[in-house]
């Protein structure tokens, strides 16, 4: 959700009211997502890199995260909405946490989105928390393949993204799901996030049905091609 600093500034406003109109065209991507039908969205709300962001802005997402469950969670749920966290919740305020554990126990059975909040997420820091937990579990190493590491990722039991969208025309992975996203396909706009509409998401979508994804191999079998 790239863009929303800029955004702000563009129109002479502070930082965090771009996060807060960021917060606003959230809601109307995930209802767009309901009537589009997709299952999972992922957002990246807070990486394990945006502490070094001044103290106001950080307090002010976290605030933002707590405002949103405050605000969206009943709506979120009768919308049939599923929230889970991706990354560490243990730094961050014991109330707001409680919070997040509530929300993920509320909305745990509904299966028309599966909406991912990685806050406090960073790729790399989930496969070392992957790596502690295969070798604390005694995994013996020969028994470690794909399948393996992909259970022990925060994301564990969500599919690997088929799209990412990166809004404001950044050229970075940015330490997001590093391991899910190999073959992951990717669509960026220079459009800031709070600008990010539904007919911009139709058109990331309509892209992305475009793709020809190969997995390293060929759309069709040589044999096929020589003939
Ligand atoms: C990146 O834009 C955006 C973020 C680091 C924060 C995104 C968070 C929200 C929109 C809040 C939603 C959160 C929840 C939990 C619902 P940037 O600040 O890097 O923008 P810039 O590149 O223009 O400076």
């Amino acid at each position: 959700m790239d863009g929303n600093g800029r955004w702000a500034i563009q129109r002479g406003l502070p930082r965090l009211a771009g996060h807060r109109a960021g917060t606003e065209n959230l809601r109307r991507i995930i209802t767009a997502c309901v009537e589009f039908g997709v299952r999972y969205l992922t957002i990246y709300a807070f990486s394990t890199e945006n502490w070094g962001r001044p103290r106001e802005e950080v307090q002010g997402l976290m605030r933002i995260l707590e405002d949103v469950i405050d605000r969206e969670l009943a709506e979120l749920h009768r919308e049939g909405v599923q929230l889970r966290h991706i990354g560490r919740l243990e730094r961050l305020d014991p109330k707001v946490q409680e919070k997040v554990l509530q929300a993920i126990e509320l909305t745990k059975d509904n299966q028309r989105l599966v909406l991912n909040v990685a806050f406090n997420y960073g790729g790399r820091d989930e496969i070392i928390c992957a790596i502690q937990r295969i070798i604390r579990d005694g995994i013996p190493a020969d028994r470690v393949d794909t399948g393996l590491v992909s259970r022990y990722l925060f994301t564990a039991g969500v599919p690997d993204p088929d799209l990412i969208i990166r809004t404001s025309g950044e050229l970075r992975v940015s330490n997001f799901l590093i391991w899910q996203t190999a073959y992951s396909e990717w669509y960026i706009t220079q459009t800031f996030w709070p600008d990010f509409d539904k007919e911009e998401f139709k058109k990331a979508l309509d892209t992305y049905a475009r793709r020809d994804r190969r997995y390293g191999g060929l759309t069709q079998p040589v044999e096929e091609t020589d003939a």
